[in-house]
């Protein structure tokens, strides 16, 4: 028999504010990216089933969000468009009168001091809903990685002159990272930073996403391009790349299944800030369970992002962000 006295773990627990004391992990607004989806038209929203509470708005209802969002303390949103028409090269997102390009303008137009993300990437502009320009020169159809890299680069640049403050591309083209470093800067925009989606992983949980952006596959899917959900190491090659090329910031998403990648990531790299994309097929599932009386939505969401920023992550995109901000003032 031990002659110890039991260790009481319970002894930190036991007084409310105690507990407040000694919490390893703060949550708060600041850690929010909300993203945005916008569309053409006017004085619509169109809301978007799978995503309770959230819908395509148009240009003009920007300025009255974007306000409530800074209201609540939230620093930043990322902006993802969908075009009025959409072709095979997604000429939309390189067309300085494009969609997102219209809302950067006006939001900026609007005075606000948000931080303004651009999502850049495809696959909301290509009528065959892929990240980039297809070709067949294999016998399969697929992405082509170098071509698709130049109008990567044209996107960005229109995005930057629009008033883009960071720069997120989520294509995971090989050397996009290098190819818009490069023509950023070669325009002038050496101080717009590059948020990658380093680690993007083919998921079953971008499904209502796909909804929000009518960015369906309308062939095959993404495995030739985002990684295998059961490849970890991969993922740190993948982070390695990004940083030798010149990304000022790393992503991981989606975040809830991925926690374990973010947190590799952040022990590999401590000193660059991470972000965690917490993706619509999260959100949904949470919307889902509360609404039919399964779980405390507040409770499960905050329990949830808490986690996230738990594994490491700095920033968390995420779609509760504006009820959590709510619930965390
Ligand atoms: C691709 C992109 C996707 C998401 C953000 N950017 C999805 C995809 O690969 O189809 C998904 C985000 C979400 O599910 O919330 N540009």
């Amino acid at each position: 028999m031990s002659s110890f006295p039991t260790i009481r773990m319970r002894r930190l627990r036991t007084h409310p504010k105690l507990r407040d004391m000694v919490r390893e992990t703060m949550l708060t607004p600041n850690d929010f990216i909300l993203p945005l989806f916008v569309r053409h038209g006017e004085k619509t929203r169109v809301d978007i089933s799978s995503m309770p509470g959230h819908a395509q708005l148009t240009v003009d209802l920007l300025a009255d969000e974007v306000a409530e969002i800074e209201s609540l303390g939230i620093p930043s949103i990322i902006l993802f468009g969908i075009p009025e028409t959409k072709d095979s090269v997604g000429s939309d997102a390189y067309d300085d009168n494009g969609i997102v390009q219209q809302a950067l303008r006006a939001i900026k137009a609007a005075g606000s001091n948000l931080l303004g993300m651009a999502d850049v990437c495809f696959c909301e502009f290509t009528d065959h809903g892929h990240c980039g320009i297809i070709n067949d020169r294999h016998g399969t159809m697929d992405v082509d990685n170098d071509a698709t890299l130049e109008i990567l680069v044209k996107e960005a640049v229109s995005f930057a002159k629009a008033g883009a403050d960071v720069i997120a591309p989520s294509g995971m083209m090989d050397g996009m990272i290098t190819a818009l470093r490069t023509g950023l800067d070669d325009s002038g925009f050496e101080n717009i930073p590059i948020l990658s989606y380093a680690a993007k992983y083919s998921s079953g949980f971008y499904g209502p996403f796909r909804e929000a952006a009518e960015s369906a596959p309308t062939f095959g899917d993404r495995r030739t391009y985002q990684m295998d959900p059961a490849n970890g190491a991969e993922a740190l090659r993948e982070v390695e790349l990004d940083l030798a090329e010149g990304a000022d910031m790393l992503m991981v998403k989606p975040a809830l299944s991925y926690l374990d990648i973010i947190r590799r990531v952040k022990h590999a790299h401590p000193e660059v800030p991470l972000a965690a994309y917490s993706v619509s097929g999260e959100f949904a599932m949470v919307k889902a369970a509360a609404a039919n009386g399964w779980i405390d939505e507040q409770r499960v969401a905050l329990e949830i992002l808490t986690s996230i920023k738990r594994a490491g992550a700095d920033m968390i995109l995420n779609y509760f962000a504006k009820d959590a901000a709510r619930w965390l003032s």
